[in-house]
């Protein structure tokens, strides 16, 4: 990921985290999609009384993106305002890998620190669409 293409998605995820609801955790996180056609798509973490229910960012994101058409995605930013970068959870990695399995990640907090990894690094070994090829 170009230092551009990381400023841009970084400051398109921490425009989409304004919009987090987050009433239970408090903890606002932003993410951002960079598509094959280079359009950006955001999204934000969204809780609700049912705690298990909510989303993360970045499938909201991933999930508008796709549903408005969106393929091949290369980039992916995630921003947080925790002490460290925190990387995405298991369930984001799963989606991530089949989704967007090539794209580079770039996880940041508000306070400028950031980890730089990718998708397939994050799902080692992931369960995709080929895996479902049989022998019989
Ligand atoms: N969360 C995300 O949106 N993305 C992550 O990568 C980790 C966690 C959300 C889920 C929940 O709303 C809050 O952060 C605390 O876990």
């Amino acid at each position: 990921m170009t230092p551009d293409v990381e400023q841009r998605l970084l400051t398109a995820a921490a425009e989409a985290r304004a919009a987090a609801i987050c009433p239970h955790s408090g903890f606002a996180v932003g993410a951002a999609l960079l598509a094959g056609d280079g359009t950006v798509w955001t999204g934000a973490n969204v809780e609700n009384a049912s705690y298990t229910l909510g989303l993360c960012a970045e499938r909201v994101a991933l999930f508008y993106a796709l549903t408005h058409g969106a393929r091949d995605f290369t980039a992916v930013a995630v921003i947080t305002g925790a002490t460290t970068p925190s990387s995405p959870c298991g369930a984001c990695r799963q989606i991530l890998l089949e989704f967007a399995g090539d794209a580079a990640v770039i996880t940041a907090t508000t306070g400028g620190d950031a980890l730089r990894t990718t998708v397939r690094a994050l799902l080692p070994f992931g369960f995709d669409a080929s895996s479902l090829a049989r022998a019989e």
